[in-house]
């Protein structure tokens, strides 16, 4: 059987990063102890994967280090995670059966050969050993099995691989901000790249706090000028404003607002920062990174395509650092799950999220609109466009390496 993979170019390689490949290789015949034999079914591609492959090779983030790219690609190569479904086809492990169904992180690949560690294995998942990556890795190396999963349904399958790997991340990041009291009584949040799918769902969490607490806070988007009317219509924002109209937010003196940056255009900060110094604006009481979004290769004349890149440093505004700008704070959604894990019965934090999917679900319908595409050829054009086109906010993809759907998988188009 041939395997193909999309591979995407190393930062150190020097080759232009929008230039991936489908690379073909051989699936083993047979497979050794205690691994899986995935066939991947579809996989979700937003920013979000963008984002892995510009840090792939960065220190801390090291996302080519989850799956190796085949053998003769890899020191130039790299394969970018994936949230996907796949189905179990060969299994070593006494504890997976062939034909199981899972979602989890996994490669733009046709098949995925996976260890699984042979104790940490119980009824709703298994996991991946990854001792060269750092233990807080350890939600990525999870492999869920959906028969027991209680967020799975196949009609949702393809909001799942959409939502899922960034939703949990707003959903925290609103709780740590709601467990300070958003700062003290903050009366704006100020989200970046509004139109993303991580940005708005922060604002939707915001929002359904607001509407059954009656907390009093006010939520403001700030996105590209394309994504203005997008971003209107969604409704999950009191109001929006493009980059270049910083002057225009709303002037004064005695609040506090939270800025949470999911954009990490550094130019904008900047321009932003110079307007917090302003006597005659708010005082910001937060400054939060939560993603990169305009670190696209597509954007790669304007940003430091670069493996070095430190991560928090990065996010200081550059030019006039003033007494204004207060320490930029990265949310990463494990460290703060650690904290709740401490704080929260297990079965507490189960409930909440069970009741939080459960409803995004059922409101997400008309947010994005889900395009899906099958094929290595297709796929990879499917790639260029949405980097070099700028796809709008509005479509959503679900790929795929095989060229046409499985039996029952038309089921689960929204
Ligand atoms: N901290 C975490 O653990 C965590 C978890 C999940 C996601 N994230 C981060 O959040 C960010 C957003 O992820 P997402 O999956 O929500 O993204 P998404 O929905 O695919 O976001 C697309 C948005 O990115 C902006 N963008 C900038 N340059 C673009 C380009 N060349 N092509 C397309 N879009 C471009 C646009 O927003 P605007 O015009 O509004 O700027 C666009 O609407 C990513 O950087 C991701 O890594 C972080």
């Amino acid at each position: 059987m041939t395997n193909v993979s999309l591979c995407s170019p190393r930062a150190s390689s020097g080759i232009r990063p929008t230039q991936v490949e489908l690379v073909n290789s051989l699936v083993p015949a047979s497979i050794p102890s205690n691994h899986v034999l995935l066939r991947v079914d579809r996989f979700g591609f937003s920013a979000n994967n963008v984002t892995y492959q510009v840090l792939g090779e960065h220190p801390h983030f090291r996302y080519f280090e989850f799956h190796p790219a085949p053998h003769s690609f890899s020191a130039r190569y790299g394969l970018v995670p994936v949230w996907g479904f796949a189905t179990v086809v060969m299994s070593s492990h006494p504890g997976v059966s062939v034909g199981e169904r899972v979602y989890g992180y996994l490669a733009p690949t046709k098949y995925l050969l996976l260890p699984v560690s042979p104790k940490d294995i119980n009824k709703y998942a298994f996991y991946i050993p990854r001792p060269h990556l750092p233990a807080d890795r350890r939600p990525y190396n999870q492999i869920i099995r959906c028969s027991t999963d209680a967020q799975y349904s196949l009609a949702t399958e393809d909001a799942t691989m959409l939502y899922r790997p960034l939703f949990w991340t707003s959903y925290w990041c609103e709780d740590w901000l709601h467990t300070s009291g958003y700062r003290n009584g903050s009366s704006r949040i100020l989200i970046s790249s509004a139109s993303s799918k991580t940005a708005f769902c922060l604002a939707y969490l915001v929002a359904k706090r607001r509407s059954k607490e009656g907390t009093q806070i006010h939520i403001t988007g700030v996105t590209s000028k394309r994504n203005v009317e997008y971003c209107k219509g969604l409704g999950l924002y009191d109001d929006i404003f493009e980059y270049d109209h910083v002057a225009k937010l709303p002037a004064s003196t005695n609040e506090r607002w939270i800025y949470v940056d999911v954009a990490g255009n550094a130019g904008f900060n900047t321009q932003l920062n110079a307007w917090f110094g302003s006597p005659y604006t708010p005082t910001l009481a937060a400054s939060v990174s939560l993603g990169f979004s305009s670190l696209t290769p597509s954007q790669e004349d304007k940003v430091s395509w670069s493996a070095n890149t430190s991560y928090s440093g990065d996010q200081q505004p550059q030019g006039d650092t003033s007494q204004f700008w207060p320490v930029v704070e990265p949310f990463f959604m494990p460290e703060w799950l650690d904290v709740r894990r401490k704080e929260l019965d297990i079965k507490e934090i189960t409930r909440r999220q069970r009741e939080a999917w459960a409803q995004l679900m059922v409101d997400c319908v008309s947010w994005v609109k889900i395009q899906r595409v099958y094929g290595p050829e297709k796929v990879k054009k499917a790639y260029g466009d949405m980097v070099q086109n700028n796809v709008g906010p509005e479509k959503g993809f679900a790929w795929s390496l095989w060229d046409g759907e499985r039996e029952g998988d038309s089921l689960s188009k929204l």
